[in-house]
């Protein structure tokens, strides 16, 4: 069954049984607790607690999707035979719709006859309960009295294993059930298989402080690796035997010269995983996402030479990725742009390396070899003997030419010389602290560090760029209000020096009329040339003057409001909840055309911000809708 073949089976068998079909969330997630999407429940987070209401934006309870998925916490052991960085999820999810009956039936019957898995190369594991929870005897009954898998091949196991939920952050958990796949009934009874299905009861929400909240009503939460399911349907040994990785490692093998297969499989994975990174927007820097993006690409590179590759492999491994998957994906399609990103990292990245390669050396030669006694001691386990990489003179490769500290320590492993992490991280914190306040210093105070507390521009001419942006952003969300409706929500912003981005609340795609006139509007509010000021208000007072405000975001006691409008006019009428009713009487003259909670900076007035431009829409999730805008500046 080829990997294609999987997704549609998948699809249907839940559409086929009341479930409506959501694509994939991008992999930046709109969802601060984690950097990266890693599973399919993300995007559905709201409609578990029920803040959302999965009938106005599903028509369902139930909805099923192929998620992309990353997770940097499987980053080490790639290489093997079952892990990857960058994975596609299966999951069907419950919102106080089914629970934990027909979850069961519903893998056991996909597994066992939509894919024609042998019920005898199966086993599951169940809860077994510990001192907060009890042990999940439903379930048991279900596998048992009502499927009638024999005992032997149901396991009952810890909290380690067998329950699902946030970890360090807030978020539907609960016991879980999953289904393994051995070789043989031998294999299955001895509980010697690999996991195939993780099927989550979410029965509580972990709050901040890590206690359990029972939710109202219960839900599902299913999630299957489309590649180990490859490999099941495929008859592979391993997921880089499939369908989907075939191509890729062949790809890899011609250009390359005999190496190990190990190596393949990495740069098949951090290579692919790249790619989707660099289509879902993240771009190489040294914060986050983008470190992760940044850590990956030039690992690539290091090993093209370390491992004598002549070859470029990124570019040819994208033009694979892309006839894998650019049906399925269409921002892939994209080549250009993903290689120019590629291109670019390489070029700062190799200036990087061979400088950053000479001063090492220059360490190297300055080392004491180690001597007889020194060999003598270490054979009685006696010696102490380092040959010690110390934190800063580490830290300056890392701040003056950008070597990532992975690739420093690897530098350090070959020549057997002792990585002084620690040394290393706290000279990374301290670095930091000056940064910050330096941008604090540059910018007086309340510079260029918006929503996300990050400092997001380097050069004036940068930080000029961004500060337009900035009160474009807010132009921004009141003009879609204005033409949208009121049930336009911030759900997130980002503001570079290139391009701003604005997510909101929005359950379809917007038609070309309406990104005109929303285009057209703020144009037009930018052409009267109207102030922008703010005044400091309690917090009570900034909500009385109907001000938008982000409402992730925790405000202080005294905040900022920003108008945009005439010095001393009236806020927005538009902008005030409906339940407030009108701020001030309608029709009066000199009202504010935005009003929002915001630290600043802006422009002084609308007409620096230039001629304003949509770039791109596209849909971050379930009911959220991206923004990508520009600013020209005559
Ligand atoms: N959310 C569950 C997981 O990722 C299904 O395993």
């Amino acid at each position: 069954m080829t990997s294609i073949e999987l997704r549609k089976k998948f699809l249907n068998f839940f559409k086929d049984r009341n479930h409506t079909v959501v694509s994939s969330s991008s992999l930046v997630p709109n969802d601060s607790s984690v950097l990266l999407t890693t599973a399919g429940m993300q995007q559905f987070k709201p409609y578990y607690t029920g803040k959302v209401d999965p009938i106005r934006d599903f028509g369902s309870k139930s909805t099923v999707s192929i998620q992309k998925c990353f997770r940097t916490s499987d980053i080490e052991e790639v290489g093997d035979d079952t892990h990857l960085s960058f994975f596609e999820m299966f999951g069907n999810f419950s919102f106080g719709d089914y629970f934990k009956k027909e979850a069961i039936h519903y893998a056991y019957k996909f597994v066992v006859e939509e894919l024609g898995i042998e019920r005898n190369r199966i086993y599951v594991t169940i809860f077994a309960g510990d001192n907060s929870v009890s042990g999940d005897e439903e379930s048991f009954k279900i596998w048992n009295e009502e499927i009638g898998l024999p005992k032997k091949q149901i396991k009952r196991r810890g909290r380690s294993d067998n329950w699902w939920g946030p970890t360090g952050s807030e978020g539907p958990c609960g016991p879980t059930t999953e289904i393994y796949v051995a070789k043989n009934l031998d294999d299955a009874r001895l509980g010697n298989g690999l996991e195939i299905w993780n099927i989550v009861f979410n029965e509580y929400y972990q709050n901040k402080k890590g206690d359990f909240d029972k939710l109202e009503i219960p839900g599902i939460d299913t999630g299957m690796g489309l590649e180990r399911l490859a490999v099941m349907t495929q008859g592979a040994n391993n997921i880089f035997e499939t369908d989907l990785f075939i191509p890729i490692i062949r790809q890899i093998k011609e250009v390359s010269n005999g190496l190990e297969p190990r190596i393949i499989r990495i740069l098949a994975d951090h290579i692919r995983s790249s790619i989707f990174l660099i289509a879902d927007g993240v771009r190489p820097s040294n914060k986050e996402t983008g470190y992760i993006l940044r850590r990956f690409l030039r690992k690539v590179i290091v090993y093209g030479s370390k491992y004598d590759i002549h070859a470029d492999l990124f570019p040819v491994v994208l033009e694979r990725v892309a006839e894998i998957f650019g049906e399925i994906y269409p921002d892939l399609k994209n080549k250009e742009e993903i290689l120019n990103v590629y291109y670019e990292e390489k070029g700062k990245f190799n200036k990087a390396l061979s400088n950053g390669l000479k001063i090492f050396n220059d360490f190297v030669l300055r080392i004491k070899p180690e001597n007889s006694i020194h060999k003598l001691q270490k054979i009685l386990g006696i010696g102490r003997f380092q040959n010690i990489f110390h934190g800063k003179e580490a830290f300056s490769l890392y701040e003056t030419y950008g070597l990532p500290k992975e690739l420093i320590q690897e530098f350090c492993e070959e020549k057997g010389i002792v990585f002084d992490e620690k040394g290393f991280d706290e000279e990374y914190k301290k670095h930091q602290e000056v940064s910050r306040a330096g941008s604090e210093k540059k910018f007086g105070g309340h510079g260029l560090v918006l929503d996300t507390g990050e400092l997001k521009a380097g050069s004036q001419e940068d930080s000029e760029k961004v500060i337009k942006l900035h009160t474009a952003t807010h132009l921004l969300q009141q003009a879609l209000r204005n033409v949208l409706g009121n049930d336009v929500k911030q759900m997130g912003s980002d503001i570079n020096s290139e391009r701003g981005r604005f997510d909101f609340s929005f359950n379809r795609k917007l038609t070309e009329e309406e990104i005109e006139k929303v285009e057209e509007e703020i144009n037009e509010i930018i052409n009267k040339d109207l102030p922008v000021y703010y005044k400091e208000m309690s917090i009570e007072e900034a909500k009385e003057t109907g001000a938008l405000y982000f409402f992730k975001e925790k405000y202080p006691n005294k905040v900022r409001v920003y108008f945009i409008g005439p010095k001393d006019g009236f806020p927005s009428t538009s902008s005030r909840p409906a339940e407030l009713g009108e701020a001030r009487p309608k029709g009066v003259a000199g009202r504010a055309y935005s009003v929002e909670f915001c630290g600043g900076p802006h422009v002084e007035n609308t007409l620096k911000v230039g001629k304003f431009k949509i770039q791109k829409q596209e849909s971050v999730g379930a009911g959220v809708r991206r923004i990508k805008f520009g600013v020209i500046t005559a």
